[in-house]
């Protein structure tokens, strides 16, 4: 048995995708715990680009078992598109699971994170809008509606029963209109019947794939810094993205999780509001957003730039257990005459190397940066270490000794092929 937990170090959109499909070329299972179509992650090869919401990023290997497990809240209208979406492009021959223990997003989850973000006005977190932070309200608050129930008629009308008055009050109260039980009855027990063929007990499938010694990936979604436990809090995701929330989102032991590769861009970006204490504006900020074609995925908002922050960087590596680093867009860094790093923060006077969790000192906080020789050179087409230019050798070398970290591989523009893998960490 050999696992690997691949989760998001910064704020999200650090090549997850990328990574999970390079890995998953020699994988037997990979797994999506938590999260639902907030995600958007990006895969490229063979002169085709895919962006994935919930669907996992092994479906492109018809010999991997892809498991949405239950830590996940999954809209099925939107799975059942994203999965037409890949069929029509000729991605027929896969393997899905679905727990049934997993929650569903339904329309007034949508409904009432847009009505949230809007009365919070100039306080919006900048959700994606696409209700998990409200499905993940209802799990937390047992009105929760269930895969186990969507796909059993008379279950998921019960289930709609119980909860949509609720719902429906709580939309008045915001001035929303309400949603009619069979309105929402009579669209999603079709999708149930589509969805049904793949639902399974995914904790138990994952207890097999372990005993057979299959290679098994856990794709994180989000980031370490979006966590609602350890993120910067309000401004985070409703789930954990860390490497400890996965035995519980998987439903697997603990002790089967043997490793945890982090992946970090080459620089930081964040989407949505929030603390982000090496951002930047004006030139840099621009070309290394156009570089890098720094949109949201999922929404298209142009995302925040910032120098990497090796602040962060390791209060990921703590929180989440990152024993190995993945360097991504790299290349977008060509072409600066320096870059800087941030080594530790200032506050109020003082030197800190820990992630301040009060708002107030992180609104304070002065990054501290070193600054480094750039390289002019494209590097989208380096297949080794050596090929670097030194300069960007001395950049990799010295994001490992600020992190404490192990680069093991390191990307040079999306495609699977401009991967280039320093050492064997998934064996
Ligand atoms: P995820 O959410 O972590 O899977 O990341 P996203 O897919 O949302 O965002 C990463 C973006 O960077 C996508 O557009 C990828 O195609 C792109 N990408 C990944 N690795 C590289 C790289 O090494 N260089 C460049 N230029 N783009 C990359
Ligand atoms: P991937 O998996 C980047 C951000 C949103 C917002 C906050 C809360 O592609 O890395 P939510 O809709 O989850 O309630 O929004 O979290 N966010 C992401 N940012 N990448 C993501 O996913 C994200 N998923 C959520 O922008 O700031
Ligand atoms: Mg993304």
């Amino acid at each position: 048995m050999s696992t690997l937990v691949v989760v998001g170090s910064q704020w999200g959109d650090e090549g997850k995708g990328k990574v999970t499909d390079y890995l998953a070329q020699e994988a037997d299972v990979v797994v999506r715990s938590q999260g639902g179509n907030n995600a958007g992650h990006t895969i490229t090869f063979d002169g085709e680009k895919f962006a994935l919401r919930s669907i996992p990023s092994g479906i492109f290997n018809p010999n991997i078992k892809n498991v949405m497990a239950n830590g996940m809240v999954i809209n099925p209208k939107q799975m059942l598109e994203e999965l037409a979406g890949l069929e029509a492009r000729g991605i027929k021959n896969y393997q899905l699971f679905v727990s049934n223990r997993a929650h569903i997003v339904l329309p007034y989850h949508e409904a009432l994170d847009g009505a949230y973000e809007q009365f919070k006005g100039d306080k919006k977190i900048g959700t994606t809008k696409r209700g998990i932070g409200p499905a993940y309200a209802d799990k937390a608050n047992r009105i929760g509606i269930r895969i186990a129930d969507l796909v059993e008629p008379e279950q998921f009308k019960a289930a709609l029963q119980a909860t949509l008055p609720i719902k429906n009050m709580e939309l008045k109260m915001l001035g929303l209109p309400e949603f009619k039980l069979d309105d929402i009855y009579n669209e999603y027990v079709e999708y149930g019947k589509k969805i049904k063929p793949f639902v399974a007990d995914t904790s138990l499938l994952l207890e097999e794939e372990v005993e057979k010694g299959s290679k098994i990936l856990f794709e994180g979604a989000q980031g370490v810094m979006l966590c609602l436990d350890h993120g910067t809090y309000p401004y985070v995701t409703s789930s954990s993205p860390t490497g400890a929330s996965v035995p519980l989102n998987a439903g697997i032991a603990p002790r089967y999780i043997n490793n945890v590769l982090g992946i970090c861009k080459a620089y930081t970006t964040r989407v949505g509001e929030g603390p982000f204490p090496t951002e930047l504006d004006g030139e840099i900020a621009h070309t290394i957003r156009e570089r890098g074609h720094e949109y949201g995925t999922v929404t298209k908002r142009p995302r925040r730039v910032g120098w990497l922050d090796a602040v962060a960087l390791n209060y990921a590596r703590r929180i989440s257990g990152i024993n190995y680093l993945a360097l991504m867009l790299f290349d977008v860094l060509s072409g600066l005459d320096t870059v800087k790093i941030c080594y530790a923060y200032k506050l109020d006077g003082k030197i800190i190397n820990t992630y301040p969790a009060s708002l107030a000192e992180l609104g304070r906080v002065e990054p501290q940066f070193i600054e480094l020789p750039g390289w002019k050179e494209d590097i989208t087409h380096v297949s080794s270490f050596e090929e670097l230019p030194v300069n960007a050798q001395n950049y990799i070398r010295k994001v490992e000794e600020l992190t404490k970290s192990e680069v093991v591989l390191f990307s040079v523009g999306p495609d699977r092929k401009q991967t280039i893998r320093l050492k064997e960490f998934f064996k």
